[in-house]
């Protein structure tokens, strides 16, 4: 009946067209009603052969029936006994079901005895291949439990627009690798170390902080030694902008007495920071930006000395005490390295923000990141040029993760700077002295903890 066949194969074809119209125009619901449950499936169905290819189960004893083929007759004829004995098995680790994300799925499985986290990670990438996924993440919420979370692909390829930010000082710069939004929220991780070779997307990401800050209640601050081309176009909405060493040194002796006077604000109204003082007193958080961090550091000359050792002093005062006066710092570089001086390393470790975009040089990555999990740096390195704007970020919780800022080009932060020019407020209104100032920089440290 050739009717009949060619009506089956036409409504096939109908219903495979179908199904790809669907998962290219509504990938989230395809993946949801048809993509996820058939992966589910198959990684229930595989746990077993994928966990023993990637070296994840135990030995263990187990009675089981086995199969002896003791006796070939001479017929021919195979007589097979049972037997119930204690053999040696493999077992996979215990695994819940699947669940969906919004680029995959993720999964918590129960270590075996003698397993670690690391040996998951270890296998993470056997464990991509095996079932085809772009990646594989693995995280420890709990001693004895450790969860998969897989990306069926790279979800940092394309990212859409910048949303607006509603809190005050939070900014979404971008999105993460596990589909969430990539934040920078000054209140929690008040200073960020971002760096990065050229053409890693550095001041993309300085970009689409200018474009998230500006609209709000906050004062920014840059410092731009390569002569300015950075910043200059934003200056309408900049408090204040250094381009010269001489005007860097002025900026930061106003940034550290503009401390000490809100310290004195604070001690005054007995708060331990300026978000405890009433909103009506309460002064304006100021955005500090450094475009390249080494040039603060690095020496033309001998007779610049002093100066930079005021510049590093002043710099890391401010990282030390700016989260409770509301100065925060955001210093971008390409290297930030402990060959820049003792300044770099200290202020270093008061930033517990990194980020780090492709670089050239493995140091870089591990001065960047730290003492993470080597699976970052290695990340780190393995980010391709054709992507910039890709970065690893880490902030306090010792947490990593792959994310990619969102494309904000040059005239989109120059069109927010100046649309909300009338918003910066002035640098002399803010460096002029509050109510008490009878504190001297020698009790700064009484605040240190706060
Ligand atoms: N998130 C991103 N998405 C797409 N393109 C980007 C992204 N970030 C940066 N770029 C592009 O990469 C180039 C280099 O970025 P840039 O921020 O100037 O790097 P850097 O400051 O590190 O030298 C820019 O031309 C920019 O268009
Ligand atoms: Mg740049």
């Amino acid at each position: 009946m050739p009717d009949t066949w060619w009506i089956a194969l036409i409504a096939l074809a109908v219903l495979a067209a179908g199904l790809w119209v669907w998962r290219r125009y509504h990938y989230p619901s395809f993946w949801l009603a048809i993509g996820f449950p058939l992966m589910a499936v198959t990684i229930r169905a595989t746990w077993r052969t994928v966990a023993l290819g990637c070296g994840l189960t135990k030995k263990r004893q187990r009675f089981w029936f086995t199969t002896n083929a003791r006796l070939i007759a001479s017929t021919g004829i195979v007589k097979v006994r049972r037997r119930f004995q204690r053999v040696a098995v493999d077992t996979k680790p215990f695994m819940w079901l699947p669940r969906p994300t919004r680029h995959g799925w993720r999964v918590t499985v129960h270590t075996l005895e003698g397993q670690i986290p690391a040996d998951y990670a270890q296998a993470a990438e056997r464990i991509a291949h095996s079932w085809g996924v772009y990646a594989v993440r693995v995280s420890s919420p709990r001693p004895g439990r450790v969860v998969l979370a897989a990306t069926m692909r790279d979800p940092l390829i394309r990212l859409d627009h910048i949303p607006a930010s509603g809190e005050l000082l939070k900014v979404t710069v971008g999105r993460l690798e596990t589909g969430g939004p990539w934040a920078i929220d000054f209140r929690t991780v008040p200073h960020w170390l971002n760096a990065g070779a050229t053409q890693s997307g550095k001041s993309n990401l300085a970009n689409a902080l200018i474009v998230g800050l500006a609209p709000q209640p906050v004062a920014l601050v840059g410092f731009d030694l390569k002569g300015g081309v950075e910043f200059t176009p934003y200056a309408p909405r900049l408090s204040a902008l250094a381009t010269t060493r001489a005007e860097s040194v002025g900026l930061l002796d106003d940034l550290v007495a503009l401390m000490v006077d809100r310290m004195g604000v604070c001690r005054t109204a007995g708060a331990r920071n300026i978000w405890q003082l009433p909103p009506a007193v309460r002064p304006v958080p100021v955005v500090v930006l450094v475009d390249e961090l080494a040039e603060l550091y690095l020496m033309a000359d001998k007779s610049e000395k002093d100066e930079i050792a005021k510049t590093s002093t002043a710099l890391l005062r401010a990282a030390q005490l700016g989260r409770a006066f509301g100065i925060y710092l955001f210093c971008s570089g390409q290297r930030i390295g402990s060959d820049l001086g003792p300044g770099v390393t200290a202020l270093r470790a008061q930033c517990s923000g990194r980020i780090c975009h492709r670089v050239n040089d493995p140091e870089t990555a591990t001065m960047t990141l730290g003492d993470l999990d080597p699976a970052a740096l290695v990340s780190a390195r393995a980010i391709p040029s054709e992507t910039p704007g890709v970065a690893i970020v880490a902030s306090q919780d010792g947490q990593w993760y792959r994310a990619r800022s969102f494309y904000v080009s040059e005239q989109t932060a120059e069109h927010a700077a100046t649309t909300y020019e009338d918003r910066a407020p002035s640098w002399d209104e803010i460096t002029r002295p509050g109510r008490s100032s009878e504190v001297s920089g020698t009790n700064l440290s009484e605040f240190l903890t706060a």
